[in-house]
């Protein structure tokens, strides 16, 4: 759990804006609520000096000094990379300094690194097969020139050969081997959008998390096709290993109350890193209380670690269900139509037999003991949230 600056911030992102949200953190009683991790998303890679060290850029004077800033908040800093040569945002990537970045990092006091493909797949894609040496050289020169990566990238399959998944896999080995190799613990998160079935090997390569999808946009389209669309893959997710259907944007203005609970409660079903993506130092109360319910983050850390699955669906109604620690169930009745509508959750689907407690942790209510099925009203997108206790 933590906060990322790129929903929000995007490409400006500076120093004062990540020690603005470490203060944010504490004094909303978000750190105590369990949100960590202060992480410095793309563009603060300056250029490379004499010795191939990687330096920050003008925007981050003092990557040191900053450390020390939010380490002294009871947090911890996170920072951001690529395998490629050049990040996304066309900065300065990781590719052929992996040792010397890791332990620049760990120099620095960083706790965090988010991983993230960008010009690497130009790499991948040259071990296509059938390639012309026309198209092979055209994707030479895009790796070194970002301004031609996002045409090329743009007209690039998604569909990767094993010999191109053990070449990425090699790629984000390469750099889990380096951050072991600084003794320094550093969360090691894979961003590569889900390609390759990321699920199935993520976790041999390091991965603490790896990204399932694409980037999330602050819509209830883009979040709810991301969110619901996290079918069978439970079963790789597991603790100190996550899949990761992208950073939070509650807060962030593009949706309703409603949807943003939807946004939360999906995450936390998915057991999924809650990286909250907003403005932290100018939250409505609302935002706050929907990033800090107490019973929705214990659903999502709950130390199980067993990630939901769709148990049920009927046309807009769906019902999602994550087994928790001492036999409880957490269940979502989602609603994604336009209306409101009733959802009737059989215990039977959460694997429920017998009586069991019952309670609605948006409402903050105990229901009291029931038994084989509950009926609640879930508005427009939006979602009931229980927790049933046999
Ligand atoms: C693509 C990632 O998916 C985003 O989360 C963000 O890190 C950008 N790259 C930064 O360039």
């Amino acid at each position: 759990m933590g906060w990322n600056s790129w929903n929000h911030f995007g490409r400006n992102v500076n120093d004062a804006d990540v020690r603005a949200a470490a203060d944010a953190l504490v004094s909303s009683g978000m750190r105590d609520a369990g949100y960590i991790y202060v992480n410095i998303d793309d563009t603060w890679e300056g250029t490379r000096d004499a010795e191939g060290n990687i330096q920050s850029n003008e925007k981050f004077p003092d990557m040191k000094a900053l450390a020390d800033y939010v380490h002294s908040k009871g947090l911890k800093l996170g920072i951001y990379s690529s395998p490629g040569p050049k990040t996304c945002a066309g900065f300065e990537g990781s590719y052929g300094h992996e040792e010397q970045d890791a332990r620049t990092y760990a120099a620095w006091g960083i706790d965090y690194l988010k991983y993230d493909l960008c010009s690497y797949r130009l790499i991948l894609a040259q071990q296509a097969d059938n390639l012309s040496a026309a198209q092979k050289d055209v994707l030479k020169q895009a790796v070194a020139d970002p301004r031609q990566q996002r045409m090329v990238m743009m007209r690039m399959s998604d569909a990767y050969s094993p010999k191109q998944i053990e070449t990425m896999k090699a790629a984000y080995e390469k750099m889990h081997q380096a951050l072991a190799k600084t003794g320094r613990p550093i969360v090691f998160s894979l961003c590569q959008y889900g390609l390759g079935d990321v699920w199935k090997w993520g976790a041999s390569v390091g991965g603490n998390a790896w990204r399932t999808t694409g980037d999330i946009r602050d819509n209830y389209g883009s979040m709810s096709a991301i969110g619901f669309g996290q079918l069978d893959i439970a079963q790789y997710a597991g603790p100190g290993h996550w899949n990761d259907p992208d950073m939070l944007e509650v807060g962030n203005g593009g949706m309703t109350a409603d949807e943003y609970r939807t946004h939360m409660s999906l995450w936390a079903l998915l057991a999924a890193p809650l990286l909250a993506g907003n403005d932290l130092s100018k939250m409505t109360p609302e935002t706050l209380s929907i990033l800090t319910n107490h019973d929705i983050i214990a659903v999502d850390q709950d130390a199980l670690g067993k990630q939901a699955d769709r148990v049920w669906a009927s046309g807009a109604k769906e019902i999602w269900s994550r087994p928790l620690t001492g036999g409880a169930v957490a269940v979502g009745l989602f609603n994604r139509g336009d209306e409101a509508t009733s959802v009737t959750l059989n215990f039977s689907n959460a694997g429920v037999r017998g009586p069991a407690k019952v309670r609605d942790l948006w409402a903050g209510k105990d229901l009291g003991r029931m038994r084989d099925t509950y009926t609640a009203t879930v508005p427009r997108h939006g979602v009931v949230m229980l927790r049933l206790e046999p």
